[in-house]
């Protein structure tokens, strides 16, 4: 007997029910809360005079909290350290999130070959547009408060292509660079062109949330726990209404990521090793803690620079030697700080684990952590000595 049109060959997402649902019900959850209004609107009212002498964070997300430098730092300083924390996060999260809308796409290209797929793409769509939206505040925030304070740019950067490195502070040089942006380009290629990749990528972006959504869902209590709420500075309310929305990315993730996936064909043998070395990168690149910003995981050496443009502006108004002094006591001694920044990577490592334990394809050391594993404040400790003697042998100070 001929089989009807509607047969389909093999399980299809619409066959799945379950999954269906609990898509159906997030996406439109998502829509009915989408806080794009909001923060398009704190956006344009921010107004970094109305909000300069309070704290846009919880007081341990501050820039170097814990550390020698905040010890001695003073009331108003730990102000500024605690607002630039927030610039310097939300840098990061502008970089991750160019690189989400492009690969939110390309991912909803190649899935859309596929039978029924109709809603998984327009999730993807729509999260694409609140993105947009999402770095839109952070930039406007970020650069005013850059212009304000400092009078040029110290963490934030002007608008960039996805195949950038994600990570603004990476163990990188010019070669790795370059490398990494074909991997790039090249993985945008398979993604749009199969569908497992480009369901795959959504266990990749679900890594990347997990970690946003540790450290965001406590970014947003300076809010959550504000007495006047209506009066609570923007820039705290913006980290809330992200929240609000990253959480139903993060639900849509898994269920692409985890659920859907189980749907397709099973992975060939090439597919399972590009799945599995996009998490491998993933793991390498969270496999970093720093004490400047706790919750991102940049290489620290990378930021000395930075810091040290920082602590020598008219703001802080140190000499270049005193501020390479205090850097090095807060990188090269241990410190609350390091205890504290591990902690969060650790936690994160857990929940990494966690959420790669029941995906099939994913490789025995993935699973387990990858290069996250080697992570240790001895590691850490070692390697700051190392590159922090190189730094002061550059500045001539030692
Ligand atoms: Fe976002
Ligand atoms: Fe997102």
């Amino acid at each position: 007997m001929r089989k009807k049109l509607y047969q389909r060959e093999h399980n299809t997402l619409a066959e799945d029910k379950l999954t269906v649902k609990k898509l159906e019900f997030n996406h439109r959850k998502n829509k009915e809360q989408d806080h794009t209004e909001l923060l398009d609107s704190s956006a344009k009212s921010f107004n970094y005079q109305d909000c300069k002498g309070e704290y846009w964070n919880p007081e341990k997300f501050s820039l170097l909290y814990g550390t020698p430098l905040w010890d001695q730092a003073s009331a108003n300083e730990r102000v500024l350290l605690n607002q630039i924390y927030w610039v310097a996060y939300y840098a990061q999260i502008i970089s991750a999130e160019i690189a989400t809308i492009f690969f939110n796409q390309t991912a909803a290209a190649g899935l859309f070959g596929l039978e029924d797929f109709r809603l998984v793409c327009e999730t993807l769509d729509f999260e694409s547009m609140q993105e947009r939206a999402h770095i839109d505040a952070f930039k406007v925030i970020g650069e005013q408060f850059e212009e304000e304070v400092f009078g040029e740019r110290i963490f934030t950067y002007p608008m960039r292509p996805y195949f950038y490195e994600t990570m603004i502070f990476q163990k990188t040089n010019m070669i790795k660079k370059f490398w990494k942006s074909i991997q790039l380009r090249s993985y945008s290629l398979l993604s749009s062109g199969n569908a497992f990749i480009g369901c795959q990528y959504l266990t990749v972006r679900g890594l990347r949330t997990l970690n946003g959504k540790i450290v965001q869902h406590q970014l947003s209590k300076y809010y959550t726990d504000h007495e006047d709420k209506e009066n609570a500075p923007i820039p705290s309310k913006v980290s809330y209404y992200h929240f609000m929305d990253e959480s139903y990315h993060f639900n849509s993730s898994n269920i692409i990521g985890s659920d859907i996936i189980k749907n397709l064909k099973k992975p060939t043998a090439f597919e399972s090793f590009i799945a599995n070395l996009g998490i491998k990168g993933t793991l390498k690149d969270h496999s970093n803690f720093n004490i400047s910003v706790n919750g991102i995981f940049w290489y620290e050496p990378a930021i000395f620079e930075t810091l040290l443009k920082l602590l020598t502006t008219k703001v802080f108004g140190m000499s270049e030697k005193d501020a390479i002094h205090i850097l090095k006591e807060c990188f090269t001694k241990e410190n609350q700080g390091i205890v504290e920044a591990f902690e969060t990577h650790q936690t994160a490592l857990e929940s990494y684990r966690n959420y790669l334990s029941n995906i099939e394809y994913v490789s025995k050391s993935n699973k387990n952590g990858g290069a996250m594993n080697k992570t240790s404040i001895e590691n850490y400790l070692t390697e700051n000595r190392r590159q922090f003697f190189e730094f002061e042998r550059k500045k001539n100070v030692a």
